[in-house]
């Protein structure tokens, strides 16, 4: 079986959204790279200035920084990598790397740091991103790993994006009225298609050595062989997910693994993170407002012990990391893995629930647009969805450009999150994107799917 991916060998690069192999125009490239560098420091500016001073510079939780230290590392790794590592630039302030530096200091101890003030923040990042511009105007798109088909600026651009889903999860967590409004998504008839999709088995190829901008740990492609399953069509819902709970799925150890059960037990779990029992129903808080949990709409912030639970009372199991991007690229009309479920093509907003364009998952079953040829929908957007897998390096993993993006995380510590939640930019997913965390986490952005290995034929 030949496959264009592997033959490449070494990393061959293309224009982001143009699909693989397409010659580089450096106008093309600059062009997305500032594109993507304002589209995230608007959604920066949104997420800081919708609060005020105070609400900045506070701690709304311990699992989280103070708004401002977000602030403040955008621009502070901004710099290093395009101002100093491409530009050979000089220190702006070297007196403040360490306190942006994300393995120096824990969340929960940062806001007792001499944090820049937010008015400073401001100036430190837009002064940051003007010199950045004026780089990105001057740099040739070839000659160095680093700057080949604008990466450092596309890894910037996500960087940003990342910590914009975080500032989302701290608007999230922060009590008090509501700072951010988004319209909804548009309502959808209740999903009735199969429940199921049957992935046949076989060989596909996972991980890309020709997408320009995608990170380390997505490097390189390889083959992997994955026996037939069935995975659900669309993400869990809070409807299924509150006949487990009314099925006394939490009262019973024999659903959870034993890590799971302790820890539930232990800070009393007893439904998903700002859930709330009233009366006959369940309410939840979402960004300042409560209201009513709705029955079609995947389950959001459940933790991984909650997903593998959930799975095994529904007879079922969740997708390996590998059945997952399998069901999300693998085109069954030909021997090669697509970038997204619906094809090559660049997110659009009848594909997916990205770009915090909503502040919630649309209900089960909506973006028909985006469903894979086999039929699976919402594997992009609306939630993080966990896997059955541990955050480990793909055979031939190379660290770059720095070992503390993905390396240091490897390990059986940090369980795999997939295909992106509505918080998520474009430019920070795809099929290939690769998220980690902890099993007990579950102020991120995080749902599940579901799914059982077929017999074989
Ligand atoms: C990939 C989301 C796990 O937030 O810890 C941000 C992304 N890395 N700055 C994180 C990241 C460095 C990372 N996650
Ligand atoms: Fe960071």
């Amino acid at each position: 079986m030949t496959d264009p991916a592997l033959d490449a060998g070494t990393d061959s690069r293309s224009v982001p959204g143009s699909g693989a192999g397409t010659a580089v125009d450096a106008d093309v490239l600059r062009e997305r790279a500032l594109a993507s560098l304002t589209t995230a420091r608007d959604r920066t500016t949104l997420l800081t200035t919708c609060v005020d001073g105070p609400e900045l510079t506070a701690q709304h939780s311990p699992l989280m920084s103070p708004l401002v230290w977000d602030l403040a590392h955008i621009g502070n790794q901004e710099e290093q990598w395009l101002l100093r590592a491409v530009a050979g630039q000089e220190a702006i302030r070297p007196e403040i790397d360490s306190l942006y530096d994300a393995f120096e200091h824990p969340r929960a101890e940062r806001p007792r740091l001499p944090l820049l003030p937010p008015d400073e923040a401001r100036r430190y990042a837009a002064e940051v991103r003007g010199r950045a511009l004026d780089v990105l105007e001057g740099t040739a798109f070839h000659g160095t790993r680093l700057t080949e088909a604008g990466f450092a600026f596309g890894m910037i651009a996500q960087h940003e994006q990342q910590h914009d889903e975080t500032m989302l999860i701290t608007h999230q967590l922060r009590r008090g009225p509501q700072a951010l409004t988004a319209p909804d998504p548009d309502p959808v008839p209740l999903f009735t298609g199969p429940s199921e999709v049957l992935v046949p088995g076989g060989p596909f190829t996972m991980g890309t050595c020709d997408e320009p901008w995608a990170l380390d740990n997505e490097r390189p492609a390889h083959r992997r062989e994955v026996p037939p399953f069935h995975i659900d069509t669309t993400p869990v819902t809070n409807g299924a997910y509150q006949a487990f709970i009314e099925d006394g799925g939490y009262d019973e150890s024999r659903w959870w693994t034993p890590e799971g059960w302790a820890h539930i037990r232990k800070h009393s779990i007893t439904a998903p993170l700002f859930w709330r029992r009233d009366g006959g129903q369940w309410l939840r808080r979402r960004f300042g407002v409560t209201e009513v949990v709705p029955p079609d709409e995947p389950v959001l912030h459940v933790c991984w012990y909650e997903a593998d639970a959930y799975a095994r009372w529904a007879g079922r199991r969740l997708p390996t990391e590998a059945e997952w991007e399998k069901a999300a690229r693998h085109d069954p009309t030909g021997d090669r893995s697509m970038r997204y479920p619906w094809g090559d093509a660049d997110p659009a907003p009848d594909h997916a629930n990205l770009g915090q364009r909503h502040l919630r998952p649309a209900p089960a079953g909506s973006y028909p647009a985006g469903e894979s040829p086999l039929g699976v929908r919402q594997l992009i957007g609306d939630v993080w969805e966990w896997t059955a897998s541990d955050f480990l390096p793909y055979p031939g993993f190379r660290a770059f450009p720095y070992k503390e993006y993905s390396e240091v995380f490897f390990g059986s510590e940090y369980k795999v999150l997939r295909g992106g939640s509505f918080a998520v930019d474009p430019v920070a997913c795809r099929g290939t994107f690769r998220n980690w965390d902890y099993p007990i986490r579950r102020q991120i952005f995080s749902g599940f799917r579901t799914a059982r290995s077929a017999e074989a034929v």
